[in-house]
């Protein structure tokens, strides 16, 4: 049975028992203040569990690709063992305020038995033993009992591991968060392959929840029931949930009966591509973890840079950053011969083969990633040799030396973190943290000098972006007509973003006739000249504006060029260099389609 087929048999399952399937929610959330990515499928649910009712209904499905490589969320460091991943894909299925255990229980096990044809008698499952006022869970005991589950495979466990809520524990929890007990349930794959070494249980028989890669957890059954109060208690809410999440990439390695998830096809074609490049035999490599690694960062990079992430030193571009370059490390480790620009695009390729018409399209994706990737893998290459020689002569490191990698090598500090801990040292953050506003407070001072009226609390460069953008504006109404119209923006130290209406994709031709045009009006070094005016002067002058409405009746305006003879005019309250000069190159590196006649354009500084 292939991931395709087991994907679809649990959406089906659960569409004949009355469910609607919802679309994935995207990876990257900009508008989420706590968190950067989507990491779980109830994540988009959360104001539905606490009440408000759906659109589609009390009873829901879908599949959602999760993240699992930042803040509380960070498996990063885990993967490496058979099943950590950073990216994977969450089968979830919710009631919301409608069925609960009685219902749920039985559902998951006829689903994992007659669908994906699991034997009963190699599962096993844990329920909540109790907390404070929140009582232990015999209901869901006695429903298992019912399922045929032998009493000694249904285990009990504390808060640390049958309870499910964003933040952790019930006492982890904030004001109004919701959670509530879990049941999960593990595949057994045989009492021969324990190791036991990193159980925490302490217990010298193997059990569900041993880390030793004997079982492995294929979902986990939510019984979202309580809210977090203000005076720090548990209340129940107003209706009970579900809230079922299961790795599709474990169950199809229960399916294939090998607790490895990187031997399922949603990964193995990927380290094929590792072990031809390498010239050894997954199989037969003393490094397996490398090449899990390897397989797994490039994999999720490729969500991420699907999802409009691109590499830089800030939040999501910093996650994908982190990805690629703990990749090329372990690449150069395997084999310092590999060039990983080639390997790194034939896996994005791969990965987008495999998503292919599910997540991604391969016909088109794969390039514009590879493109991406090529471009970060590049740049740290170069770095990598001396920095690693530093790191590997030395004995040990302190936070200036660690913090010196960082700004001129392009090491992060989790890397240098890393690679010191195989050597058995610490890196003082607080120190290297010092170092750090040290080094920002100096480059601010220098930055001072070129612009004029102060940074207004953005950086140089997000000021380039904001005169790039204002470029990009006016080069895309030359290039494509009077109908393109600003939909949105967002810069960053690291790259701008630019929505605007247009009805198709930009043709390969449009984009370099855009940027050509841009960088003609950079290397022309024009002025950029600020005055305030009545709006309705200002519009009626052909000033663009984004929201005219939200503009105070007396605003500034930016002109790039001569003010009787502008190139660009735009009603803005934002900072701008003095003169276009400074920019440097501006390259697009990316666009997209937003919605029906958005489309979304990505560029970069050089
Ligand atoms: N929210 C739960 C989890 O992430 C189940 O979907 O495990």
């Amino acid at each position: 049975m292939t991931s395709n087929e087991v994907r679809k048999k649990y959406i089906d399952f659960f569409v004949k028992r009355g469910h609607v399937e919802i679309p994935p929610a995207p990876l990257v959330l900009e508008n989420d203040p706590t968190t950067l990515f989507t990491s779980s499928g109830m994540q988009p649910l959360v104001p539905y569990l606490m009440g408000e009712p759906h659109p589609k209904g009390k009873r829901l499905v879908n599949s959602q690709p999760s993240v699992r490589a930042h803040g509380k969320n960070d498996d990063m460091l885990e993967v490496g063992d058979n099943r950590h991943l950073t990216v994977f894909e969450m089968l979830g299925n919710w009631s919301l305020g409608d069925y609960f255990k009685e219902e749920q229980l039985p559902w998951f096990l006829e689903y994992l038995t007659k669908q994906l044809g699991l034997s009963r008698a190699s599962l096993w499952v844990s329920i909540f033993e109790g907390y404070k006022n929140i009582p232990k869970d015999i209901v869901s005991f006695e429903i298992w009992k019912k399922l045929g589950i032998a009493e000694n495979r249904i285990l009990y466990y504390d808060v640390k591991k049958n309870w499910w809520s964003r933040s952790g524990t019930p006492d982890e929890m904030p004001t109004n968060e919701i959670g509530g007990p879990t049941s999960e349930v593990f595949f057994d794959f045989g009492e021969n392959l324990g190791i036991h070494e990193k159980s925490p249980f302490k217990v010298d028989k193997c059990h569900p929840n041993c880390d030793c890669g004997r079982f492995l957890e294929i979902g986990n059954s939510v019984f979202m029931q309580y809210i977090k109060t203000k005076d720090g208690s548990l209340k129940e809410l107003p209706q009970k949930n579900v809230d079922f999440g299961g790795g599709l990439e474990r169950q199809a390695a229960a399916v294939n009966n090998d607790p490895d998830t990187f031997k399922t096809d949603l990964f193995f074609s990927l380290i094929s591509i590792i072990a031809k490049n390498v010239g050894e035999d997954y199989d037969k490599s003393g490094n397996k973890n490398a090449y899990r690694i390897i397989a797994d960062h490039l994999k999720a990079s490729t969500f991420l840079a699907v999802n409009g992430v691109v590499p830089s030193n800030k939040e999501h571009g910093y996650i994908l950053r982190r990805l690629l370059r703990r990749a090329i490390v372990k690449t150069h480790l395997l084999n310092s011969e590999i060039d990983p620009v080639p390997m790194f695009w034939q896996l994005a390729q791969e990965t987008t083969e495999i998503y292919d018409d599910v997540y991604m399209d391969s016909k088109k994706d794969g390039k514009i990633v590879g493109e991406i990737f090529k471009d970060e893998v590049e740049k740290f290459n170069r770095s990598l040799d001396r920095g690693l020689k530093i790191i590997n002569t030395k004995e040990k490191i302190g936070a200036k030396e660690a913090f010196d990698l960082y700004q001129s090598q392009g090491f992060p500090l989790e890397l240098i973190e890393e690679l010191m801990a195989e050597k058995g040292q610490k890196i003082d953050k607080e120190e290297f943290k010092k170092e750090f506003e040290k080094h920002q407070e100096k480059s601010r001072t220098a930055g001072r000098g070129m612009f004029k009226g102060g940074l207004g609390g953005h950086s140089e460069t997000e000021i380039k972006y904001h005169t790039a953008t204002h470029l990009l504006h006016q080069a895309l109404r030359d290039v494509l007509g009077d109908h393109v119209h600003q939909a949105g923006s967002n810069i960053n130290s690291d790259r701008l973003r630019f929505d605007f209406t247009h009805p198709t994709k930009l043709t390969e031709e449009e984009i370099k006739k855009v940027e050509n045009e841009i960088n003609s009006k950079v290397d022309e070094d024009l002025k950029v000249i600020r005055e305030e005016m009545p709006k309705e002067e200002a519009l009626k002058k052909g000033a663009l504006a984004f929201f005219p409405e939200r503009y105070p009746d007396m605003t500034s305006v930016y002109t790039i060029g001569e003010v009787d003879k502008p190139y660009s005019m735009e009603l803005c309250g934002g900072s701008h260099v003095t003169s276009t000069g400074v920019i440097g190159r501006v390259r697009i590196k990316k666009q997209e389609s937003v919605s029906s006649g958005v489309r979304r354009i990505y560029a970069l500084l050089e």
